[in-house]
């Protein structure tokens, strides 16, 4: 059985070259210059939220870093590198953090269930929970509560990403760059905008703000 599915992937590969190929003929030859995103994308690694996908992003259009609900952790040398890379390197002008309702990292940190290694990775949502614990425990409904600390998460983690050296110098040096909060619903398809943006760090706490030299 699952013989038959990896070799049903390269199959699918093969068929997937032949449809691009017969769109545009250069269309492997132009990748292969290089890539200009101009969009940096950090995701769940849900396999429901496929990022070029829901926002039609053809190959080359989107940078992407995908973890257990699109967390941006300071001390995670993967996304600092994805995020350095992006911002410095390719000069992306948006970053769109994009959570989802039903997320199963969130609702792991909402319960008390140990799962393993994962738990560590889940203890900084609880965080999350914990600095919004008055709103969240006002809501009664479980699925609303739910619902809106899939919400929150992400524009915590939209302040996180702002808080990063990597951002704030890139604002330091006058470089266009906004970042974008969204929640994408599994059920529908559809993305809202959280409007929760940042494009320089007087936006931050004074705590957070960072004075560069020169
Ligand atoms: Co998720």
């Amino acid at each position: 059985m699952q013989t038959s599915l990896y070799k049903q992937l390269i199959e699918n590969n093969r068929n997937w070259v032949k449809q691009k190929l017969s769109l545009d003929e250069n269309f492997f030859k132009k990748l292969a210059k290089g890539q200009q995103p101009p969009l940096l994308w950090i995701g769940c690694s849900d396999s429901r939220v496929p990022a070029n996908e829901l926002i039609g992003a053809q190959p080359g259009e989107v940078f992407v870093h995908r973890n257990i609900a699109n967390m941006v952790i300071h001390t995670d040398m993967s996304m600092l590198s994805v995020l350095d890379y992006a911002v410095n390197v390719l000069k992306v002008k948006h970053i769109i953090v994009c959570g989802h309702y039903g997320c199963g990292g969130i609702k792991a940190a909402m319960g008390n269930q140990h799962v393993g290694i994962i738990d560590n990775w889940i203890r900084h949502i609880k965080d999350v929970y914990r600095y919004h614990h008055q709103e969240l425990d006002l809501i009664t409904e479980e699925t609303k509560r739910f619902d809106r600390f899939v919400e929150l998460n992400i524009v915590e983690q939209v302040c996180d990403l702002a808080k990063t050296s990597i951002v704030q110098s890139s604002w330091d040096n006058n470089q266009e760059l906004s970042i974008h909060g969204w929640v994408y619903d599994v059920g529908s398809g559809l993305v809202k905008d959280l409007e929760v943006n940042f494009s320089n760090n007087d936006d931050l706490g004074d705590v957070y703000q960072l004075d560069f030299l020169k």
